[in-house]
């Protein structure tokens, strides 16, 4: 859309007086008006090609992006996938290295009538430590150089690609739209390494667990006998296992992880009072 002569003639004065008031931002009405981006150009590590509508919707479903989320696109091309999280409501964030392109993704959110932060830069240097949900449309090699990026992020960390993995951390969650891949995963916790549990009724039990990013096993240690834990699970802070063998039959524990301590509730599979437990590792 061209600018009519008002917007160029409101452009000019603006840019001739707000320089004069305190804190007022020169801001160009036309910025990104006069570029138009080619499917498969060359972009810094990977070329631009845009995420079809169908699949930026599935990718912001998987990471159930809500109001008030902080989302953050990297190599956010012309701007579609942070755009439509600001139209569910999220702080939405793109980072993008090639300028051209920043700039037109800054018109689309104009044109949309939503706030998004698009700023130039390249990923692999850019801060994105607090954000909520990453979304990636970009190459499985970027993504494996991205992983031990993401997997120190906030635990429970949503992060979304189109049609790209991320190496051995297998996705969470797969779906198929219209032919494409959108893959979800959740950061996970720490949970590896020996802990000590106790229940509130005074009990304690030693655990030994392994980890390799969300996939969970180990054993309970019951005097010099391993039982094998079954169903272990971790997604995010959240951490669930069953003890088998017990005199009460299967312990059922879930809880939290939080850095070097877990709590949570035991109690039979089968049925019948749950009681709080705490846990330490180390
Ligand atoms: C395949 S496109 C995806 C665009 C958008 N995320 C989407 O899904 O519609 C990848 C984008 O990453 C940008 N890019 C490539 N390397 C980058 C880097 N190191 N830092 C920031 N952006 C980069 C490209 O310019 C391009 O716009």
């Amino acid at each position: 859309m061209q600018p009519t002569r008002r917007q160029l003639l409101t452009t000019a004065s603006a840019a001739l007086f707000f320089p004069l008031l305190p804190g007022c931002a020169q801001v160009d009405l036309r910025e990104g008006a006069d570029y138009t981006p080619t499917v498969g150009q060359p972009g810094k590590d990977v070329v631009w090609v845009p995420t079809p509508d169908a699949v930026v919707q599935r990718m912001l479903d998987l990471a159930e992006v809500k109001a008030g989320d902080r989302v953050v696109d990297l190599g956010s091309g012309d701007g579609k996938i942070a755009i439509a999280a600001a139209k569910r409501g999220a702080r939405a964030r793109g980072i993008e290295y090639n300028p051209d392109m920043v700039a037109l993704a800054r018109r689309n959110a104009r044109e949309a009538g939503v706030q998004v932060d698009f700023a130039q830069g390249d990923i692999f240097q850019a801060d994105f430590s607090d954000a909520d949900v990453i979304t990636l449309y970009l190459l499985p090699s970027l993504n494996e150089q991205l992983r031990p990026i993401l997997l120190k992020m906030k635990p429970g960390t949503r992060v979304t690609s189109h049609q790209f993995r991320m190496g051995p951390w297998t996705p969470d969650r797969t779906d198929e739209v219209s032919g494409r891949d959108a893959h979800l995963w959740i950061v996970p916790a720490s949970a590896d390494g020996a802990w000590t549990l106790r229940a509130g009724d005074g009990a304690s039990l030693q655990l030994q667990l392994r980890q390799q990013f969300q996939m969970l096993d180990g054993h309970a240690l019951a005097g010099s006998q391993r039982v094998p834990l079954e169903l272990a699970s971790l997604r995010g802070r959240a951490i669930r296992f069953d003890v088998p063998g017990g005199t009460a039959g299967t312990l059922r524990f879930e809880g939290t992880v939080d850095g070097g301590r877990m709590s949570g509730t035991v109690g039979p599979l089968a049925g019948g009072p749950r009681v709080p437990f705490t846990g330490t590792r180390g």
